[in-house]
């Protein structure tokens, strides 16, 4: 079988790249990339975020896929399909999520790829629904959720159990996207 390949107009999602880790590096110790999650990432912890991922594709067929600019070559971060924490109220489920360095954000990138990974999720991974899930002062990424049609209930929010009480990014919220809702 060949490596996971999967293009849009303007991007590859792809299997990982040894020549990735660098690159997924730096954007994860990019303060801007990493204003809504609890801290920066090391070097260390980005690239055992590369082999989870990669261990994730050849284990399911899926993962939060390494992403190319087509018109350049450029790794510029990741976007794909993850099964959802056990220990977060709504799984199992499967979560399409995005990280992308910061010059490659306002493009319409994350949109586009996002867009992908979810038919992929509908199509031949065969999925009935897709969930994302965000702090809620995320504004950009929930921007994003709704670009994909995703849909938002207040009454999903939750608060992410791995961030501590009292700290501002701890309320997330849920947005969903059912393959029937789907125009055909
Ligand atoms: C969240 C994130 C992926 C969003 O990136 P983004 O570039 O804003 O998202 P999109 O790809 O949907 O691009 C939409 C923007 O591109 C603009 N754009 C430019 N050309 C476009 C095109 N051809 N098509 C669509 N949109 C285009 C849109 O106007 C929009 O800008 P606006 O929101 O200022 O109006 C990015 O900010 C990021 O990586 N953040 C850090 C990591 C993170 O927080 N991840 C989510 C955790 S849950």
């Amino acid at each position: 079988m060949g490596e996971f390949r999967l293009e849009t107009a303007r991007l590859a999602l792809r299997a990982w790249r040894e020549a990735d880790r660098a690159p997924f590096a730096a954007m994860n110790a990019d303060p801007a990339v990493m204003e809504f999650f609890p801290g920066l990432m090391s070097t260390a912890e980005s690239d055992a975020l590369v082999d989870r991922f990669q261990a994730e594709l050849d284990e399911s067929g899926r993962c939060p896929w390494a992403v190319e600019e087509l018109s350049t070559d450029a790794f510029i971060g990741f976007v794909g399909l993850h099964a959802v924490s056990a220990y977060l109220p709504f799984a199992p489920a499967t979560e399409v999520g995005w990280r992308l360095a910061r010059p490659y954000w306002g493009r319409g990138y994350a949109s586009e790829a996002a867009a992908a990974a979810v038919q992929f999720g509908f199509g031949p991974l065969d999925l009935d629904k897709v969930v994302s899930f965000t702090s809620v002062l995320n504004l950009r990424s929930r921007r994003v959720m709704e670009r994909l049609g995703m849909s938002y209930d207040q009454a999903d929010d939750f608060d992410h159990p791995n961030i501590a009480k009292g700290n501002p990014l701890r309320p997330h919220v849920l947005y969903s996207l059912s393959r029937d809702d789907q125009s055909p």
